[in-house]
């Protein structure tokens, strides 16, 4: 008797396992949780067995029926023959999926560098965290220079010898190039910059910048006011115009400020927008190219600036909170 208990749970559980639908539990349970089934059968010979065995066959009887009972309830939800009772309606109306979109700045991002691309600029890339030499000494920014400062800058903890910092310009990015790349070479890089500033509605300690250079032989201004023109007229419409007002950065001589004209909710504006020049001889000279063969302009804008001025956006701070009531609109 013990040995049919212990074959009936062996044997059960196994087909029990191999049940894979509902129609197939079902026929299991029949066989053996069933009135003419195996489980019955083995309790109705209960009554031949020893007096003396009687009370521990009828314990060990009961907990095989308890745990065959419980499988069958597990093995039912894992194949989930539940479903059956309450059956798909498919008269129900759908949910509508909410479709999902990059960054309004993303997207800026993407468009500018598309456009650039078109020019002929081929896109490349720098580190974030920056050496002083890219960021500042081989950009004619020479030591004890006020833009060093350690409060203007994200310093990082000295590392054998070399002190990095978060890059405060994509200009870095031209140096980078010009280390790798011999003349003539067109090249833009888009990316994060980061300055220490209070946060308010037109600061951010990060932001993003798209940076440009050209370096072939006999570049001139006309042909950086040329390139920020199409530029300009590309992205913002045959009406937009460029202005350079003079002004000074250590890496480029002349250097001016660059100002475009552009739809501002509906209205054309000019929006300043960030800087350019002629590569200055000393940075040339610092990645080995001979100024005297080589010239070359460079320019770095504001991303923030033109997405913001072009969607109207009031707040920087509202680009980074990643609230999506915010970011839907655009
Ligand atoms: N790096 C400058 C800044 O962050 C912008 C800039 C000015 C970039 C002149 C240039 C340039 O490439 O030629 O303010």
């Amino acid at each position: 008797m013990l040995a049919a208990i212990e074959s009936l749970q062996v044997g059960a559980l196994q087909s029990l396992a191999a049940a894979s639908d509902a129609a197939a539990l079902e026929a299991w349970r029949v066989v053996h949780l069933g009135s003419n089934g195996s489980l019955k059968a083995l309790m109705l010979r209960l009554k031949e067995a020893d007096k003396a065995e009687k009370p521990a066959l009828g314990k060990r009887l009961n907990e095989l029926k308890s745990g065959m009972e419980a499988a069958f309830e597990m093995r039912r939800v894992a194949v989930g023959s539940a479903k059956v009772e309450c059956p798909l309606d498919l008269t129900e109306p759908g949910t509508a999926p909410v479709d999902g979109r990059r960054h309004v700045l993303t997207r800026t991002i993407d468009e500018i560098t598309e456009v650039f691309a078109r020019m002929g600029f081929s896109v490349v890339e720098g580190p974030e965290v920056e050496d002083e030499w890219h960021n500042f000494t081989a950009l004619n920014i020479p030591e004890g220079h006020p833009a060093r400062e350690r409060t203007d800058n994200y310093y990082m903890a000295q590392q054998a010898g070399t002190r990095r910092l978060l890059r405060t310009q994509t200009s870095t990015v031209q140096i980078r190039a010009m280390e790798v790349m011999k003349p003539p070479l067109k090249v833009c890089a888009v990316g994060r910059v980061y300055r220490p500033d209070t946060h308010d509605a037109t600061h951010y300690s990060m932001f993003h910048q798209i940076e440009g250079l050209f370096v072939d032989r006999d570049v001139t201004m006309v042909d950086l006011k040329t390139t920020l023109l199409q530029f300009a007229r590309a992205y913002f419409g045959a009406e937009a115009e460029v202005r350079m007002r003079p002004s000074f950065f250590p890496f480029t001589e002349p250097s001016a400020e660059v100002d475009m004209k552009m739809p501002v909710k509906g209205e054309w504006k000019w929006v300043e927008l960030g800087g350019c020049g002629m590569v200055d001889p000393n940075v040339f000279k610092a990645v080995g190219i001979d100024p005297e063969q080589w010239s070359g302009f460079a320019f770095g804008l504001g991303v923030e600036r033109i997405a913001m001025r072009k969607y109207g956006i009031a707040d920087i701070r509202w680009l980074f909170e990643n609230d999506l009531r915010f970011l839907r609109q655009f």
